[in-house]
């Protein structure tokens, strides 16, 4: 392995930075030359990359973001993108990609590796955790606790004022971020996209708590699921109970990566240099629940489903009582 291409890819999330910075030092320390390839595969096929040496990665551990920026290619999806791209791969003579973003990062990591044969290797970022082979993706934990931090707040100005405040996080496909930040801040009701929400059961819900004196409430709604706007109109409708909406929106991507993040996005960006020394190719590094990186294949990965634990709407439900 004598020179390896790192790119962030897809929507950005916090930690990214840490990783390359690790993927840089790794290969660094082991005497391979590293470059960055800025906006994703986009740049790839422009041939926009930057020579990274030990330096060039200082002081970054801590910024939210990506350095080398971000994007989500419509172009590289076709063959001739790929022949671009590809191009450039062997002019600059890379023979190792690290992959740093989601599973449209992977398709197209795959893509590359059988057109010309780069190896490549994925390393998870993304907020929405909702990649297989991997318990945790970077970005995860700084984005719950970006909006529990939120909510904390909203709470304040719910309870004060008697209020139903619908806060509205991302998640277009599942709910993650929602369940985990619904149980750490304390959330009377979550709504996601894995399982239809009954309104009227909700509303009725609502209003018998209010009937035995809990006077405010706050309802989680993934943005795949409904838009808060809507659920907040159905529940002022139904209960007649004042009601408002928080949307979130990109504030949970950005921000300074937690230590979880960080140490996470290092773990895994000097994994990934060693399994491309290996000869590894077309996997993607995770971590698993006792807590040691292990990698799977992409294809895998691609094929598969995390599947949120739904019983930990019971969860909810006994804490909303
Ligand atoms: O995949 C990360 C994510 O932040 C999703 O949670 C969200 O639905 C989407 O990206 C937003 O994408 P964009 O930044 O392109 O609007």
């Amino acid at each position: 392995m004598r020179k390896v291409g790192v790119l962030t890819s897809g929507g950005d999330a916090p930690g990214m930075n840490a990783a390359l910075r690790a993927v840089v030092r790794s290969g660094v320390a082991a005497g391979v030359q590293v470059v960055g390839i800025e906006r994703g595969f986009q740049g790839l096929m422009a041939g926009s990359l930057r020579p990274m040496d030990a330096g060039s990665v200082s002081n970054i551990i801590n910024r939210g973001g990506t350095i080398l920026r971000s994007a989500r290619s419509e172009e590289f999806k076709t063959a001739a993108g790929q022949a671009r791209a590809a191009q450039v791969i062997e002019r600059e003579a890379i023979d190792g990609l690290v992959l740093i973003g989601g599973d449209g990062t992977y398709r197209g990591g795959l893509a590359i590796n059988s057109t010309c044969g780069v190896r490549v290797v994925g390393i998870p970022g993304t907020i929405d955790n909702d990649i297989p082979g991997t318990r945790y993706t970077i970005g995860f934990d700084t984005a719950i606790n970006t909006a529990m931090d939120a909510i904390d707040r909203v709470r304040d100005t719910s309870a004060s004022h008697d209020r139903v405040f619908v806060v509205e996080v991302m998640g277009r496909h599942n709910g993650f971020i929602a369940m985990e930040v619904g149980l750490a801040a304390g959330a009377e009701a979550v709504i996601i996209p894995e399982c239809p929400c009954d309104m009227i059961g909700l509303c009725e819900e609502v209003m018998a708590w209010n009937a035995r004196g809990k006077m405010s409430c706050i309802i989680i709604v993934a943005e795949g699921a409904a838009s808060a706007a809507d659920v907040a109109t159905a529940i002022t409708q139904v209960t007649r109970i004042e009601t408002r909406l928080t949307v979130l929106g990109h504030i949970q991507r950005g921000g300074s990566p937690s230590a979880r993040d960080r140490a996470l996005a290092t773990r895994f960006g000097h994994h990934a240099v060693q399994l491309l020394r290996e000869g590894a190719t077309n996997v993607m590094v995770g971590v698993q629940e006792g807590s040691e990186v292990v990698a799977s294949p992409l294809e895998q990965v691609l094929e598969g489903r995390r599947d949120l634990n739904l019983s930990l709407f019971d969860v909810v439900r006994v804490m909303a009582t």
